[in-house]
């Protein structure tokens, strides 16, 4: 869906906001603290009925109030039609309910609300994915995959019980023999199956956005300095999932993992918990064939990322019904490259980008293409105002 407007009421420190977007770039710019970012979860929210900040959404509601709402109206061109779509937050005691409408009819299930508003997000906390551990790479790809398919979400649920229940029997003493056999072997059945479906659309995800990936960081990193003089050609990043049972085809994969689970019965036991499974399993960003969270420069850790989110914006209006891609948001996206790299990255984003909405403390970070339809508002202390002076 294109968005046209957002009207955002009582959402951290906004109290009334008002925008109208354009099909291009939106930027906003103002001090630390002012609710940037905050506009950008509150857009977050009514794509996916989280915050990308907290699992408690009742810290979102304006202090001193008790409720949020954020509505966005726009155009559904799959559908031909203009939506409204709203959700609402009220904070009763220790709970917060969230109530989603469409056109003015309450959306019972998430499932029915998800999708409407498709959107890519960069926060600069994405770059310390790259060098953390393997949890948040495996998060990085789920979450990318459950705005994809419908049935991730469920079956990255069921995995984590099953493996819960499995790891619970393996450490618990004094079983008898046939039942513990008997509730072993049904939990991992369950997670060869689950996990053979998370293993394959996370090679799947991967694989698709391959080619993408590789090229969306070498427009955005170029070459810089000397070498560029010479024609000489950057380093070439690719992706690659990293699984201990190696290769294995699709067919092949659930009885793979179940045959794996069973051999390490006695090892887990041992360890007190499960070793094998896509839960285990990594994605790893390489440079020229090196694991770059090893080595990466802060800019090219930057551009790495940047890179992931093109090719997810890409790869989404490639498989979207109506050609539309999502909708970017990119907090605070520019700080830190140098000018040239800063250029590179809104040409690319120019290029492939459909709606993008930008954060930054100083409209200086931000080199737009002319020929992209550029509006501009100034946020300052949670109030939003056009600022078309600055060009
Ligand atoms: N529930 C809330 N009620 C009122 N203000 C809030 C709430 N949650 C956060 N804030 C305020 O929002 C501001 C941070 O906004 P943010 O969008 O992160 O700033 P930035 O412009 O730097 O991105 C802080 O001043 C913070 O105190
Ligand atoms: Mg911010």
């Amino acid at each position: 869906m294109n968005i046209q407007a957002l009207s955002v009421h009582d959402y951290r420190n906004l109290a009334e906001a008002e925008l109208s977007l354009g099909p291009g770039f939106t930027v906003l710019h103002g001090h630390n603290g002012a609710g940037k970012t905050n506009v950008l979860e509150a857009l977050y929210l009514v794509s996916t009925l989280r915050s990308f900040r907290t699992s408690d959404l009742g810290v979102v509601v304006r202090s001193g109030t008790e409720a949020s709402r954020v509505v966005v109206r726009g155009f559904d061109a799959g559908l031909g039609v203009s939506s409204t779509l709203e959700v609402r937050l009220e904070r009763r005691g220790s709970t917060t309910r969230r109530v989603a409408t469409a056109d003015g009819k309450t959306v019972r299930s998430g499932a029915q609300f998800y999708g409407r508003v498709r959107a890519v997000l960069f926060t600069p906390e994405d770059l310390g994915v790259l060098r953390g551990g393997p949890t948040g790479r495996r998060q990085f790809m789920d979450r990318v995959l459950f705005g994809r398919e419908r049935g991730h979400i469920a079956d990255v649920q069921t995995y984590e019980k099953l493996l819960r229940s499995r790891n619970r029997i393996l450490r618990e003493e004094g079983l008898p023999a046939a039942e513990r056999e008997r509730l072993l072997g049904t939990y991992e059945t369950g997670l060869a199956q689950t996990g053979a479906r998370l293993w394959t659309r996370r090679l799947e995800l991967l694989h698709e956005l391959q080619a993408r990936f590789s090229g969306a960081f070498a427009s955005i990193h170029g070459e810089a300095g000397e070498q560029a003089d010479r024609g000489g050609a950057g380093p070439v990043a690719s992706l690659r999932y990293e699984c201990k049972l190696g290769p294995v085809s699709a067919a092949e994969r659930e009885p793979t993992l179940l045959q794996a689970l069973l051999e390490r019965r006695a090892l887990d036991e041992r360890r007190g918990g499960t070793s094998v499974g896509p839960h285990r399993d990594d994605l790893v960003v390489l440079l020229d064939d090196q694991p770059a969270g090893d080595f990466a420069s802060q800019g090219q850790s930057r551009a790495l990322v940047l890179a992931f989110k093109l090719a997810e914006v890409q790869t989404a209006r490639e498989r979207s019904a109506d050609g539309t891609p999502p909708l970017l948001l990119l907090d605070d996206v520019s700080s830190e490259l140098d000018p040239r790299r800063t250029a590179l990255l809104f040409r690319t984003l120019g290029e492939h980008a459909g709606q993008c909405i930008l954060t930054t403390t100083s409209p200086r970070y931000i080199d737009l293409p002319a020929q992209v339809e550029t509006r501009r508002y100034r946020v300052d202390q949670g109030t939003i105002t056009p600022d078309p002076a600055i060009a």
